[in-house]
């Protein structure tokens, strides 16, 4: 919703597409079709991690000529074919909301190597000041998103741990790509071989439920609590959201869009559906452990499996 909501601040409308099936980030294939000549930016979230395609990604927006925003959010430390992410597009923006890889408590910041965009990125985050110039002028309409520099240091420390802390937890989720990936019916979020790290904000995987009697996500997840396996649901889909079904979302917009219908909010996006409602997380933290941790979850999950008749 983050991500979407700041789209509408900006007073623009969120088009969706659905997402690709294997890394469950969004499908380039879907954002070529959703282009419009009033298209101004594309923005992928990298879901759980995992690096959104940047290569097609980058290939239609520069063909297009418009921006890539990559929310990075889940991604701090990621890399795509060994550059870190959020450096491919116009902006990259991470979060330090209390769950996330770095956390301040809440805050988040905004890379770019784009002079004209990071002068404007501070201004609005600064009341709508402009760097160099008196503190009293105030050129755009903005606000107070300013970091405490006591948030800062608590930051500045965790940069410090940042990669040895995603080495572990990459590797652990590797390891667990090969346990998991033996029990049937569990099938780990993709990894593309063009992503040569996975900050990895949670492990996500996808459970069929006729390999475990037919029981309900949330019954799987039941049977994780009392595994002791930390874990948490997906994402709803977006646009099943009451923003979005009852129109509130409209009073972001202006003039004839605000009006006009959005043929998009009708479309059942299945692979989303599938991504929202029958994909578990284990949430990073439970990542940092050591190999037989790792071991110890994906035992608990074949447990499950073997006891799927009488949870049914
Ligand atoms: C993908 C994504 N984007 C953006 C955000 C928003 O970050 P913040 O809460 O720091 O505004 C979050 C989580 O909170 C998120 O998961």
């Amino acid at each position: 919703m983050a991500t979407a909501s700041a789209v509408l601040f900006a007073n623009a409308l969120p088009v969706l597409v659905d997402v690709d099936p294997e890394t469950y980030c969004i499908n380039p294939d879907l954002v070529e079709e959703a282009i419009t000549p009033r298209t101004k930016a594309v923005i992928a979230v990298h879901m759980g991690g995992h690096p959104a395609d940047l290569d097609r990604l980058k290939r239609i927006t520069d063909r297009k000529k418009l921006a890539v925003i990559e929310d990075s959010s889940h991604a701090h430390a990621s890399e795509w074919k060994g550059k870190r992410i959020g450096t491919f597009g116009v902006a990259g923006t991470f979060s330090f909301q209390s769950s996330k890889l770095m956390t301040a408590g809440e805050g988040g910041v905004i890379i770019s190597n784009d002079e004209k965009f990071e002068r404007q990125a501070r201004s609005v985050h600064d009341c709508g000041r402009m760097p160099g110039e008196w503190f009293y002028s105030h050129f755009i309409y903005g606000s107070n998103y300013r970091l405490s520099e006591w948030q800062g240091a608590v930051l500045q420390a965790q940069l410090g741990r940042l990669d040895e802390q995603t080495k572990v937890r990459h590797r652990n989720a590797r390891l667990l790509d090969r346990l998991l990936g033996k029990i049937p019916g569990i099938t780990p979020q993709k990894l593309d071989d063009r992503c040569t790290r996975n900050g990895q904000y949670a492990y996500i995987f996808h459970v069929n439920k006729k390999e475990f009697a037919g029981i309900a996500t949330d019954r799987f997840i039941a049977a994780m609590n009392a595994e002791g396996i930390p874990n948490q649901a997906s994402y709803p889909p977006l646009h099943q959201l009451h923003m979005f079904r009852n129109g509130e979302y409209r009073k972001r917009l202006c003039g004839k869009q605000a009006k006009e219908r959005h043929a998009f909010l009708k479309r059942r996006f299945p692979v989303t559906q599938r991504a929202a409602w029958e994909t578990v997380w284990i949430p990073q933290p439970a990542l940092l452990g050591d190999e037989e941790d790792v071991e110890e979850m994906a035992a608990s999950l074949s447990k499950i499996q073997k006891h799927a008749k009488d949870l049914a």
